[in-house]
């Protein structure tokens, strides 16, 4: 298949996560083109599958994601498409957490009217080594809240990698 990544990251794990998928589909043969969805990303048409992935910042997915999905969801509507969600909410303990990630995924795929084949939750990373003195603060409350690091002398990644790997796989096998 040909397959297009499309990602929007505020601190890079949604475009490692993307990489990550990229490797993956290129060692099962597959021709992959990623691209950030700030850097004017081409269209759907050209592909025969599409994973778009965003992260989750202040409950919101990133604009450039949620402009892609809404100009070229008659397309994607079309094809073998899949979304993926990065957050930190679904690396905690507390079902609430999840419920919400969820809640906010839903509520991005209804909007924009998108009706991806999979969607995956996949949990992101605490960079606190990245965040100014006010984002370290309030993430480090979020943090708490969660039962994740509250470590802020270094980044805490909470990426399942066999996970996104299976997602990956699970991806690339299912038919259109
Ligand atoms: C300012 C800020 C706001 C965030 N808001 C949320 C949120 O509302 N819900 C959540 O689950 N995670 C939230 N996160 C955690 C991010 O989703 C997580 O750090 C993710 O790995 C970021 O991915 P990116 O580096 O690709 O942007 C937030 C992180 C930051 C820095």
């Amino acid at each position: 298949m040909k397959i297009l990544i499309i990602y929007g990251t505020s601190e890079g794990q949604t475009r490692k996560i993307a990489r990550f998928l990229e490797d993956v589909l290129q060692e099962e043969n597959h021709k992959v083109v990623i691209a950030d969805a700030s850097d004017d990303p081409p269209p759907p048409s050209d592909f025969d599958a599409v994973l778009v992935g965003s992260s989750i910042h202040m409950h919101k997915y990133q604009r450039q994601v949620l402009d892609y999905v809404s100009k070229n969801v008659a397309q994607l509507n079309k094809k073998h498409s899949g979304f993926f969600s990065v957050c930190l909410a679904v690396a905690s303990d507390l079902p609430e957490e999840h419920e919400e990630a969820e809640e906010i995924a839903m509520n991005f795929l209804y909007e924009t009217g998108w009706r991806p084949s999979l969607k995956k939750h996949i949990a992101g990373a605490l960079k606190y080594t990245q965040y100014d003195y006010l984002k370290r603060l309030v993430m480090r409350m979020i943090a708490k809240k969660q039962g994740e690091s509250t470590d802020t002398s270094q980044d805490h990644e909470y990426t399942d990698w066999d996970e996104v790997r299976a997602f990956a796989l699970e991806f690339a096998h299912i038919k259109n």
